[in-house]
């Protein structure tokens, strides 16, 4: 597993263990996901971590004089959508060239696993495919500076579609999206070239007990929760309705498992998501209530590289995976939010 003491990885590394011999975690432990820079304790104390950048070869030779990985889980990624636009080399560097420096030293090694299985995102689609009132399927360009500056939200004579790999292209508006393209089709290339197993996973919006409180660039619903919790308002992004796919962690920790064990790798990519989509206010609302908190306030504030919906349709995740959504999003979030309440919380800025 890369990346394996992060939110994900962490969530499906007891599983991981009881279906592997060996199961080993490299990741930097980056500080802006783990500010103590210690193994956190959510990791199954079966794993055996290695702190090391998969940018850097050396981490890979090391890894491999000792490790020959038969199913690789590639979780490993700079994941701030925001922040992407800013530091594009940073997210590109682990991204991409973290990836093809695991496909090198593989190389390098004559290590052959037999499936790789790579977290992708719902980013890849940017905004989507969505249908014109005449009916027409369309690509909307991407939401510009002017135009969320003035407010136009949505997109004039179209309605928004589920992400779906069998229909909808890829066409990234961000770079963090760009970047998970390119990591998918990098494996793809490598995979088919070598005879080994590319099984992708694009998941929606993952939440839950365990993610970060203190990553300023992710994490919208933990982000809600805590400004609820303190007692205040929860403010809105542009007009409140945008539509996102909340897909609770254990449900995406078994997707990725199965993804690793699964006898058939799906033949294309996976869409992974709670199969409902909500807006944000209502996800606000219902973490207002949980805390007894004012109701949820439009800012008309906005995000560069945000896109307006976003959902998945999760019907091959059911066919390939044998896998569906278990949990709704009111159970989720008092899941989330039940967590937090035991959590120590640095102060909201
Ligand atoms: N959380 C989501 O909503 C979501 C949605 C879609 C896709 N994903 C993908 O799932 C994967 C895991 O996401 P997560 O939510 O667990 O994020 P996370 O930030 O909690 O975990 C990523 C882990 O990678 C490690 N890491 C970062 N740079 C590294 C480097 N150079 N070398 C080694 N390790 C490094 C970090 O220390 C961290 O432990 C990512 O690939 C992300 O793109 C996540």
């Amino acid at each position: 597993m890369t990346g394996g003491a992060g939110f994900i990885g962490s969530a499906m590394s007891a599983a991981l263990a009881d279906s592997f011999d060996r199961v080993v975690a490299v990741d930097n432990l980056h500080p802006q996901i783990h500010p103590s820079a210690s193994r956190p304790d959510s990791l199954d104390p079966r794993v055996e971590l290695v702190v090391g950048d998969v940018t850097i070869p050396e981490t890979w030779d090391a890894l491999l004089a000792d490790v020959t990985p038969e199913v690789v889980v590639h979780l490993a990624a700079e994941t701030g959508t925001g922040q992407s636009l800013d530091e594009s080399t940073r997210h590109a560097s682990v991204n991409v060239v973290g990836t093809t420096q695991m496909l090198d030293a593989f190389t390098r090694h004559g290590v052959l696993p037999r499936r790789i299985v790579l977290s992708s995102s719902r980013a890849v689609y940017g905004e989507g495919a969505w249908l014109s009132d005449a009916g027409d399927v369309l690509y909307p360009p991407q939401r510009t500076r002017e135009t969320l500056e003035d407010g136009q939200w949505d997109f004039a004579g179209a309605t928004a579609t589920a992400m779906d790999a069998r229909t909808v292209f890829p066409a990234p508006v961000s770079v963090y999206g760009a970047t998970k393209l390119a990591q998918e089709n990098i494996l793809q290339v490598w995979c088919r070239s070598r005879g080994v197993e590319a099984v992708v996973l694009r998941l929606q919006n993952v939440y839950g007990p365990g993610q970060s409180l203190i990553n300023p660039y992710t994490g919208i619903m933990s982000l809600f929760c805590r400004m609820a919790k303190a007692g205040r308002s929860i403010p809105l992004y542009e007009d409140g309705a945008v539509r996102r796919d909340f897909v609770l962690i254990d449900d995406v920790a078994r997707a990725l498992h199965l993804g690793a064990t699964v006898e058939h790798a799906p033949a294309g990519p996976v869409d992974i998501g709670s199969g409902e989509d909500q807006t944000i206010a209502t996800a606000a609302e219902l973490i207002a209530r949980y805390y007894d908190a004012p109701a949820p306030h439009v800012t008309g504030q906005f995000r560069e590289g945000d896109v307006r919906h976003a959902w998945a349709d999760v019907s091959v995740a059911e066919a390939a995976l044998g896998w569906t959504p278990q949990y709704d999003l009111k159970t989720g979030i008092d899941r989330l939010a039940g967590w937090i309440d035991t959590q120590p919380l640095p102060p909201l800025a």
